[in-house]
């Protein structure tokens, strides 16, 4: 007799194996299976999804090392620490990345059994809804279950033409095992993956040049915030960005790559040592036999869901990188979380407006909520206030003052509608403005609560103050 659940979850990443853990808590017969896409070397299936094994997580440890070989190349001599003859041996950067991928894909092996979900390894698909019951097909055996959450993620898009051999021409995955600075990086694509990884090789020598096809720099940030980064990636750090640009042709050599492709100035040709695409992801659907059963697909390939992640079909879900909206881990995690609490009979919604964005570059970019422009083209009355981190004691006294905080309020109700932030910690700093927003703060709420001196948080503060132009320290 096949095994029977009350939620199978198809996808072990961060929606899913969040969505499963929390299904669980809730008293729910819950299982989770994984396919082999990020097995490990004995080709067991690892949990974590994109984010564990070839994503967050690894691109963050490469981006710390990196960052510290930096600091000890360049930084460390204005504390008065002499730091000669820095090198790096990228193996063992490498290696510590992938130890601490293990660690954590173990660790949610770990988690499934303290919250006593079934981790079912293979690859799972629809078979048929039987009796108000749907059968999953997970590797060669069929399990019964009454709700299925998809959460099957994404992959990296390439490009008609560009094969992607993981060698010399790599996506997310060969970006992030590249065994020895290569003298020449091309990457196509200035998106989040591009700078992120640009920043890596770049800070290890590397001398990068990025091609992204859209005319402008980071058009989602807040137009401030790109003009900012765009100053500081191109002229202080040495990144070679060109935009506007149409590859023509990719042609693998021996050791090298060379890159057909055109400008506003026409004709150019770049030859490099690695080439990284990252030009978007897409969703992952093939192989779940959605169309058998009339799982809907909007126009762009991804899982159709409402406002509650719910699919046309009944007690079938689908949460993170398939559904629309942001790729990011969070969000998949925060739908996995609400899909887990309707099945048990919550009423939980989540916010898709106070979602976080985060650029792990250096300086960091963090933003939730409108920008400056998607206000203008609203229509929107709004007042705003920024403080350079220039104008924050913490800052200076850690030595790095780049950057600064954007607070956004509503021109009558003064509600907070967004904040940009572009320097050191802009990734934790943007978790106060997350709670703000998410509470329907004020600016002025911002500016009466009380923030511990000296922190670069206190930017936070002033740039609240500001809204009202009564910032007390610029
Ligand atoms: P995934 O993480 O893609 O997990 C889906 C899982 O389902 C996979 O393990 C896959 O093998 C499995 N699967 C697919 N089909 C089946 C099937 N039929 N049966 C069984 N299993 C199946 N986001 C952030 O928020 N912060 C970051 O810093 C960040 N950095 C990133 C860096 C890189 C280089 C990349 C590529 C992505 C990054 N992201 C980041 C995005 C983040 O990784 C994704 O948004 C997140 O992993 C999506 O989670 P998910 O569970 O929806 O999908
Ligand atoms: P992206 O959408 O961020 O950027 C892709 C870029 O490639 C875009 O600027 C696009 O205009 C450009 N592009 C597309 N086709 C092109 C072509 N033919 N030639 C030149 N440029 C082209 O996608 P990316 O960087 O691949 O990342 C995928 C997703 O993963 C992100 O959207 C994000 O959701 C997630 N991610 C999140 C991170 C974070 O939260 N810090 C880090 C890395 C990824």
């Amino acid at each position: 007799m096949s095994q029977e659940f009350d939620v199978v979850v198809i996808g072990g990443g961060p929606a899913g194996y969040v969505a499963a853990i929390r299904a669980s808590q809730l008293g729910l017969k819950t299982a989770c299976c994984e396919s082999e896409a990020y097995a490990d070397p004995k080709g067991e299936p690892r949990l974590g999804g994109t984010c564990l094994n070839v994503g967050c997580i690894p691109s963050k440890a490469l981006l710390h090392s990196s960052e510290l070989y930096d600091q000890a190349s360049h930084s460390f001599v204005m504390h008065g620490i002499k730091a000669d003859n820095v090198t790096i041996d990228v193996p063992s950067m490498i290696k510590r990345k992938d130890n601490i991928v293990t660690q954590l894909v173990t660790g949610i092996k770990s988690l499934f059994k303290k919250y006593k979900v079934t981790f079912l390894p293979g690859h799972g698909s629809f078979v048929a809804s039987v009796d108000g019951k749907w059968q999953v097909k997970v590797g060669e055996e069929v399990v019964t279950t009454t709700h299925v959450i998809v959460a099957t993620g994404s992959s990296a898009r390439h490009l008609p033409g560009i094969p992607v051999d993981q060698q010399l021409v790599v996506d997310n995955i060969g970006a992030l095992n590249i065994s020895a600075v290569p003298k020449r990086l091309g990457v196509i694509g200035a998106g989040v993956i591009g700078l992120e990884m640009s920043s890596v090789w770049k800070r290890l020598g590397s001398e990068v040049t990025i091609l992204e096809a859209m005319p402008d720099f980071l058009a989602a940030a807040d137009a401030n915030v790109a003009k900012e980064a765009w100053k500081i990636f191109t002229s202080k750090q040495g990144l070679k960005i060109q935009m506007g640009v149409q590859i023509k042709e990719v042609t693998p050599k021996k050791k090298t790559v060379v890159i057909k492709y055109e400008n506003d100035e026409g004709d150019q040709t770049l030859e490099v040592d690695k080439l990284i695409v990252a030009v978007g992801r897409v969703p992952n659907t093939a192989g779940l036999n959605a169309e058998a059963v009339g799982l809907a697909l909007d126009e762009r390939g991804r899982i159709a869901v409402d406002h509650h992640c719910a699919t046309n079909l009944p007690n079938v879900w689908a949460v993170g990188d398939v559904v629309p909206g942001p790729m990011l881990a969070h969000k998949g995690m925060e739908e996995g979380v609400m899909v887990a609490e309707r099945i048990a009979g919550q009423g939980t919604t989540l916010n898709h407006d106070t979602i976080p964005w985060v650029i792990y570059t250096h300086p960091e970019i963090a933003w939730v909520g409108k920008t400056e422009q998607e206000l203008k083209a609203a229509n929107i009355p709004y007042k705003n206030g920024q403080i350079p981190f220039l104008a924050n004691g913490r800052a200076l006294g850690q030595g790095d003052t780049t950057g600064f905080v954007k607070v956004i309020a509503h021109a009558e109700t003064d509600q907070i509608l967004g904040v940009h932030v572009i320097g050191t910690n802009a990734s934790e700093l943007i978790a106060e403005a997350v709670v703000a927003m998410e509470f329907g703060g004020a600016s002025e709420d911002l500016a009466r609560t009380c923030h511990a001196h000296p922190t670069l948080s206190e930017a936070m503060h002033e740039a609240a103050l500001a809204v009202d132009k009564r910032s007390l320290h610029f």
